[in-house]
């Protein structure tokens, strides 16, 4: 069976509800064959990415970056998971990255500091984008959900045999 690893950090309500609609958009009657495994980024080890085919990712925007759980994920899983480091110790460009993530943050002024810091980090790793970041600021709206419910249902329908 296939596997999609959720990991987020959620201190809030706002960043939970949406976390909440993309596990749910994950777990869409139409989906199929496809295990959910979602993990507070705090405690998502190298053994999760490592068995995973697909992941999703969230975090809220803290000082123009992601928030430092998303942060220690990526410090603990990076080189396990395939990363590559340049020599000045930055993420350097992966090759042939083909497992499908997806990404939403949260924030209450501005998303973008932090999108590009996940997004920095996660193109030296063997995966590949399969989905718009969403990115909502301030409220969550019924509309906010529905799209990360629709974020959840994408990746795990990539992922359907
Ligand atoms: C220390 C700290 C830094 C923050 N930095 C940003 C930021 O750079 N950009 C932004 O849009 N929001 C920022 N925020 C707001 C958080 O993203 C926001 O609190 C989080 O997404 C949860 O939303 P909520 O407080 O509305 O529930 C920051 C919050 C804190 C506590």
């Amino acid at each position: 069976m296939a596997s999609l690893l959720v990991v987020h950090h959620s201190p809030t309500a706002s960043v939970r509800a949406l976390t909440d609609a993309v596990i749910a958009g994950a777990h869409d009657d139409v989906i199929v064959g496809v295990e959910v495994l979602v993990r507070p980024a705090l405690e998502a080890t190298a053994d999760d990415v490592l068995a995973a085919d697909g992941y999703l990712l969230g975090t809220p925007a803290n000082f123009g970056y992601m928030s430092g759980a998303l942060k220690h994920f990526f410090d603990t899983i990076f080189l396990e998971a395939g990363g590559a480091l340049s020599d000045d110790g930055s993420a350097s460009a992966a090759t042939g990255g083909k497992k499908p993530f997806g990404l939403w943050v949260h924030g209450r002024y501005d998303t973008t500091g932090a999108v590009r810091s996940v997004l920095s980090i996660v193109q030296a790793l063997p995966w590949v984008q399969a989905a718009d970041v969403l990115e909502v600021l301030g409220e969550v709206t019924e509309s906010d959900t529905a799209k990360a419910y629709e974020l959840g249902g994408t990746l795990a329908a990539l992922l359907m045999e």
